[in-house]
């Protein structure tokens, strides 16, 4: 375990009924520019519960974020913020409303090219609005951490980019509000926040024991409640335990000190900027091919996953062959499909996924940085 510092500077407001808290968390004079997507908050009451919330605040709207948030998109939204003069940004909804918010809010600042941002990973950012999210889907972890993903549309890059500035002031997280899920995005919820976790878990022994068990009570949780919220909707129990395992997957705690692997991540947003795949379903595809492709260099964590995460007690090797395919099995449980035949992609699709990759300069992914390009045509071959 290397030497780290950590600091999470988002407060949290859990539970039922938590979005009253926004009243004691932006002040009353503020003029808040209420962020939000493709209208799923207003169906579900979520909206109308947020501006009780507001009260007499000074509300202005920006709505119509899609999945996978537009930079054409959010720059409208500049625009917007800049014109009203607001002074907080109140995202509610997915990670995408999350994220978009979080480039804005710091694009409403910046005067250079605003893809600069973008392309610099937010190292460009000295300052932005203050931002609090209500999160209505359980997946990303964006409601405590610094990071956003936006895609240029236009060229197809969809990209990551994390600062400290980036932290939501504050987060309501309300399972309540999730009930309304699609299955789909349920499932995709479950797929993300467990790989999460698997890519700052599945490298090497890196003896952070605590980072380890962490990891692991993350990943059960994610097995036991992950089919419960889909079968039973509005079980309290389920869509809490599955919202707050979600939250930490990504909020820093399971990184720290310890090395990562990202991988699936970096092939998986080149999947969705080119074909359109959902980010889970990228995930649920690539997960197995980085485990099966790496198997050696991570044999020994791949064993204490398979020992220790599914209970694996046959041989070495047959309870790493076992924790893989059981990693699949688990993603097609949900009804998430885990090879690139089932989005009806082909062998034909992998090389315009390398040229993505080497476009935006990332030749070497993995721990170690032990994936080459060549690395990634042969995961890709294993995910057919
Ligand atoms: O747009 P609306 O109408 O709100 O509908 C959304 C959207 O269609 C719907 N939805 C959300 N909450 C709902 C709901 N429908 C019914 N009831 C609810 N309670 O779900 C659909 C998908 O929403 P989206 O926000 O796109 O999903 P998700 O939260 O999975 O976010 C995905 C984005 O986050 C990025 C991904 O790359 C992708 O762009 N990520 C962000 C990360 C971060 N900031 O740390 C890390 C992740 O690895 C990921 O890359
Ligand atoms: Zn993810």
């Amino acid at each position: 375990m290397d030497n780290f510092e950590y600091c999470n500077p988002t407060r949290v407001f859990f539970g039922k009924g938590q979005i009253a808290a926004i009243d004691t968390q932006i002040p009353r004079e503020a003029k808040v520019l209420l962020t939000y997507g493709g209208g799923s908050i207003k169906r579900n009451g979520t909206y109308a519960q947020v501006k009780a919330a507001l009260g007499g605040r000074k509300v202005v709207e920006f709505g119509g974020i899609e999945p996978n948030p537009a930079f054409e998109t959010m720059l409208k939204g500049v625009d917007l913020a800049r014109a009203e003069k607001v002074d907080f940004v109140l995202a509610v909804g997915g990670g995408s409303v999350v994220d978009g918010s979080k480039f804005l809010s710091g694009a409403v600042f910046y005067e250079g090219d605003p893809w600069e941002i973008v392309l610099t990973r937010a190292s460009v950012v000295k300052k932005t609005l203050p931002l609090g999210a209500v999160l209505t889907l359980p997946a990303t972890g964006t409601e405590m951490n610094g990071n956003a993903v936006v895609t240029r549309r236009a060229t197809k890059d969809k990209l990551g980019m994390a600062s400290p500035l980036f932290f939501p002031r504050f987060s309501v997280l309300d399972p309540e509000l999730t009930y309304s899920l699609p299955p789909r995005q349920i499932a995709n919820g479950v797929v993300d926040a467990f790989v999460h976790t698997m890519e700052q878990y599945m490298t090497y022994p890196a003896r952070g024991s605590v980072q380890d068990r962490f990891a692991e009570g993350v990943l059960l949780t994610l097995i036991e409640e992950g089919p419960k919220t889909l079968a039973h909707p509005t079980d309290y129990d389920s869509r809490a335990n599955m919202m707050w395992a979600a939250t930490m997957a990504l909020c820093g705690i399971l990184r720290v000190g310890m090395p990562g692997d990202w991988a699936s991540h970096g092939i998986g947003h080149e999947l969705t900027a080119l074909y359109g795949m959902d980010h889970g379903q990228t995930l649920a595809v690539v997960l197995p091919g980085v485990l099966a492709e790496y198997r050696a260099a991570k044999h020994d964590k791949l064993l204490q996953y398979a020992r220790r995460v599914w209970g694996e007690s046959g041989s070495d090797e047959a309870a790493v062959d076992g924790a893989i395919a059981r990693t699949r099995a688990f993603f097609e449980s949900l009804g998430v499909k885990t090879t690139l035949a089932g989005y009806g992609l082909g062998a034909d699709a992998i090389p315009a996924v390398v040229e993505q990759l080497r476009r935006h300069n990332r030749l070497t992914l993995g721990e170690g940085d032990m994936i080459d390009l060549d690395g990634v045509t042969r995961i890709l071959k294993r995910c057919l």
